[in-house]
């Protein structure tokens, strides 16, 4: 049948007419939605905000459409890790909990100043009367734990993927009666969550440390990797002492400039830790050194906490598996440790130290 027929049939049924039909063509005025060239979207958007991470949308891992068709037990656990996500997120305005016991944050701009050792050595030191001493290592490389008599095997903080894991657990014994909360050995993708779990949650430290009850005499001495990173971020937020280790070198006094472009925004807060700073490695044979040392003594004043001069006996220890201070205090750079210790202690007690430096 043709159109034409239909058509007529239909107006017989009402009693109309054919020739009173007319046809229209219709016109719509569409209006497309042309993407803008990619170079627009990526200009219009700061890199920032693509970097930036973004508020967690509990609906926004499994599509809405296909959310009647997913497993309830699915949808119930996505939830559930959504919420525990975002609430370790720390809202806007709310501070650090208080922590007890006092901490010192050991950071550098230059890899292999002697971070971890001087943590070794100040965790196996510090005995503030009668406290506890804890070693706690945020540097991913774990060397810290090989410092206090351990090993790889022990476990660690970042091996956790539970947001509240009580750390309580994996604090081990290591020598002098100190105890050191290892990083662990984690593989590249957990090291990376992690990192950005940290980047997002500026007071976990702070909340894993305040569940460990210390109190007033115990001391918690913490490793950073060099540089600037999200672990650094973490220990400023609780630091009582920031103790930047540098060597009296050429390179570690440029790199005295950068550490402090990178704590300048930390020193300007409300109520910073105090920022000390300790020469290591002191080859005291060498009168370059020397003279490096007196320039790096006036170009950082009062903030000098001490000069730590080189020992084989320190540098040894790890190979040999000993206390980095079992020669104390027969040699000289473990002596120079035990001052820094004295002069450490005073600064935590009473918010000032006499210097023993002229
Ligand atoms: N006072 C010292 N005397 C002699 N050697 C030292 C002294 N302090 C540290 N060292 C040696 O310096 C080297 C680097 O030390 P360490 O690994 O502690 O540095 P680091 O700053 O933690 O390095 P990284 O930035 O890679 O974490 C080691 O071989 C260590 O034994
Ligand atoms: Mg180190």
């Amino acid at each position: 049948m043709h159109r034409s027929d239909d058509i007529a049939n239909l107006f017989n049924r009402f009693g109309g007419s054919v020739e009173s039909y007319r046809e229209i063509e219709p016109s719509y005025d569409y209006i497309e939605d042309t993407p803008p060239p990619m170079l627009e979207v990526l200009a219009a958007e700061p890199l920032t905000a693509s970097l930036a991470p973004q508020p967690a949308d509990p609906l926004s891992v499994i599509p809405t459409a296909a959310v009647g068709s997913t497993p309830l037990s699915r949808l119930l656990l996505e939830i559930e890790q959504q919420r525990g996500a975002v609430s370790t997120v720390d809202p806007v305005g709310q501070g650090a909990p208080k922590l007890k016991a006092k901490v010192i944050v050991v950071v550098s701009a230059k890899g292999g100043v002697g971070k971890s050792t001087l943590v070794a050595a100040l965790a196996c030191a510090i005995k503030r009367s009668g406290g506890r001493t804890l070693a706690l290592d945020l540097d991913p490389q774990n060397a810290l734990c090989l410092h206090l008599g351990g090993s790889e095997e022990w476990p660690g903080i970042a091996q956790s993927e539970r947001a509240d894991e009580d750390w309580q657990a994996l604090i081990r014994k290591g020598f002098s009666d100190s105890f050191c909360l290892a990083y662990g050995v984690v593989g590249e993708a957990r090291r990376r969550s992690l990192e950005q779990q940290l980047a997002n949650d500026r007071l976990w430290l702070s909340r894993h440390l305040a569940q460990l009850a210390l109190d007033e005499q115990d001391t918690v001495v913490i490793d950073t990797p060099p540089g600037p990173s999200v672990y650094l971020d973490q220990a400023l937020e609780i630091a009582d002492v920031v103790l930047a280790v540098t060597l009296a070198d050429a390179a570690a006094y440029t790199s005295l400039n950068q550490l402090d472009r990178l704590l300048a925004p930390y020193l300007q807060r409300e109520k910073p830790g105090q920022y000390k700073v300790v020469i290591n490695q002191l080859d005291t044979s060498r009168q370059f050194s020397l003279d490096l040392c007196e320039v790096l003594k006036k170009r950082t004043g009062n903030q000098l906490l001490g000069v730590i001069r080189q020992d084989h006996f320190i540098s040894e220890a790890l190979a040999y598996d000993r206390n980095p201070l079992a020669h104390t205090p027969s040699t000289r750079g473990c002596q120079d440790v035990l001052d820094l210790t004295g002069s450490l202690c005073e600064l935590l007690m009473y918010g000032t130290q006499e210097s023993f430096l002229s």
